[in-house]
């Protein structure tokens, strides 16, 4: 069990994970395991590890985890209409197999406006969906349209997954925020994460910081 991906601490330390039937954050350090346990749902889904939809099979990363062979689902998943798996580092990959974009628009496209298109066009309702870092393509104004878009598809019976270190996108409130650390994967309220209290410290105290840190 020393071997990754049970040399991960909050892999190691954590039996059981429950998800709110709405939107589940995953937040936590660099390094915590997010994108370690959001990849082995997929492959639990039956997604290939680039992501996409579950049809979109571009196996490229050879260093997959081996978790998902020893995750349960305890509920069995009641057969959603739609799927989808978002990974910033592979989307123009995906979107490229993907038969909803053609390459020309594609590239016509900037990598935010590519997302927000996914999400408002691609994307039906009635599914299920991982994110893993949305935010990576979005200035904070589209990381709230974004909000508004899961919102309407949480309203037609989605379930999203969503691996995020944006305050914005967590404050979503008919959501469950799951903290990865040494202890373990355990619930924390939006208030009490690290994100919400250092950005809000940051942005309150911004010149004074930058002094403190920079000072020789
Ligand atoms: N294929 C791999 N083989 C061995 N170790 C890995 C592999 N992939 C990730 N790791 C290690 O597992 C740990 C968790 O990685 P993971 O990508 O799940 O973190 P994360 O919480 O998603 O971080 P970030 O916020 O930076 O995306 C890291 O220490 C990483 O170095
Ligand atoms: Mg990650």
């Amino acid at each position: 069990m020393d071997c990754y991906p049970f040399s991960i601490a909050s892999i190691r330390n954590s039996s059981q994970v429950k998800f709110h039937p709405d939107v589940t954050f995953l937040v936590g350090e660099n390094g915590s395991g997010k994108s370690t346990l959001l990849e082995a749902i997929a492959a639990l889904l039956g997604f290939s590890p680039e992501g996409g939809t579950v049809n979109v099979n571009l196996d490229s990363a050879d260093d997959r985890s081996i978790l998902h062979e020893h995750l349960k689902a305890s509920r069995s998943v009641i057969r959603p209409r739609e799927s989808y798996f978002l990974r910033a580092e592979s989307f123009f990959n995906v979107a490229t197999a993907d038969n909803y974009f053609n390459l020309g628009k594609l590239h016509q496209q900037s990598h935010g406006e590519a997302f927000l298109d996914v999400l408002t066009n691609r994307l039906n309702g009635d599914g299920i969906y991982l994110f893993d870092e949305p935010e990576a393509a979005l200035s904070p104004v589209r990381q709230l349209a974004a909000v508004q878009r899961i919102h309407s598809l949480v309203e037609k019976d989605s379930q999203f997954i969503i691996a995020t270190h944006s305050p914005i996108l967590m404050a979503y409130p008919r959501a469950r925020i799951l903290q990865f650390d040494e202890f373990g994967i355990n619930e924390i309220s939006y208030t009490e994460t690290e994100h919400y209290k250092f950005t809000k410290n940051f942005l309150n105290n911004h010149g004074a910081m930058m002094h403190h840190l920079l000072k020789t």
